[in-house]
């Protein structure tokens, strides 16, 4: 296990020079204050700093997830990869070009299922391949592959209203990968769906990441997640967001679902774990009876 804070550097600040061959997204400096409009009452309008000289690379085909507390910059980070919105300071590059608008080459999954309520499931996916000028019968042939890959090929003529909440997530999967982008920014995807649907969709996310080679950035709530997904974990500090610490998981694939219950894991769970907690608690790694380990959260007693 190795944990790097950005690349090794003890400070988080990379230089050009550590810009790594392969990496598909680099983030240099990056800040974000959102405007803040306030009654004069309330001092008026100011600024609130979402994102703090954020320095990282994220490597072509790698995946990657983004932990940290709520309101700490995740979405915001997303938001300006996928050319939402504009960054206050610092640069984010993916390909080596600055992003400063939504372009295809990169997909994005919002927080909320960001369906187009007017339109069929089929429709949906293939609104990215409209855009990009596909003829008719090639935009219909891709879309039915794509609702297949991902189990709805029967809902095609269905509308997003007719579809259960984890379906609705694999419906806008579908759409973000059929106009085949090279990197795929996906914000707490799965948060809303049950435990089953989840696991499922987490098998169905890696076999058609390594089918198609894809960038993933990944934000969740969930450190078992991250840790089961990724390649890396990066965990980003409480409000305003900075990077906190880069865990890289060693943990080899195929990973199969039991994995979650092994020792190793619950070594990666544990760290993740403290990384997030308050300075006012530590973790404690239980051995359970059946061989298996706990996480167990006791006060922490300055001097002990
Ligand atoms: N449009 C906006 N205007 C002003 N402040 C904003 C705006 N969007 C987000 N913020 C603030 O920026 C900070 C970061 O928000 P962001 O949505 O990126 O957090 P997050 O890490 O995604 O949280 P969560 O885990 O709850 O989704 C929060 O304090 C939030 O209140
Ligand atoms: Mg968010």
């Amino acid at each position: 296990m190795t944990t790097t804070t950005d690349k090794g550097t003890a400070n988080g600040a990379a230089t050009a020079a550590t810009i790594a061959d392969d990496a598909e997204i680099a983030i240099r400096g990056l800040s974000l204050a959102y405007d803040v409009r306030r009654s004069k009452k309330e001092g008026g309008a100011t600024s609130l700093l979402a994102l703090d000289d954020i320095n990282l690379d994220i490597r072509r085909g790698e995946f990657l997830s983004i932990v940290g507390p709520s309101g700490c910059g995740k979405s915001t980070l997303l938001y300006i990869l996928a050319g939402l919105i504009k960054k206050t300071a610092g640069s984010a590059k993916i390909e080596g070009m600055e992003v400063v608008a939504p372009t295809l080459h990169t997909g994005i999954i919002m927080q909320a299922y960001a369906l187009f309520p007017w339109r069929t499931v089929q429709k949906n996916v293939e609104f990215g391949l409209e855009i990009k000028k596909v003829g008719k019968q090639e935009r219909r042939q891709i879309a039915a592959d794509f609702l297949e890959m991902v189990g709805l090929s029967e809902f095609a003529s269905r509308y997003p209203y007719e579809l259960s909440g984890g379906m609705k997530q694999r419906v806008a999967i579908a759409r973000a990968l059929a106009y085949d982008p090279e990197v795929l920014l996906m914000d707490e995807p799965f948060a809303a769906v049950d435990e089953q649907t989840r696991g499922q969709l987490h098998e169905q996310l890696l076999s058609i990441w390594e089918k198609t080679g894809k960038t993933i950035v990944f934000v969740t709530h969930s450190i078992e997640e991250s840790i089961f997904l990724s390649d890396r974990v990066v965990i980003l500090t409480p409000s305003p967001g900075r990077v906190k610490e880069t865990i890289d998981i060693d943990l080899p694939r195929p990973r199969p679902a039991e994995l979650k219950s092994s020792a190793e894991f619950a070594v990666y769970r544990k760290q993740v774990w403290q990384l997030l907690q308050n300075h006012g608690e530590l973790i404690e790694e239980i051995l359970l009876e059946d061989g298996n380990t706990s996480l167990e959260a006791v006060p922490f007693v300055e001097g002990i």
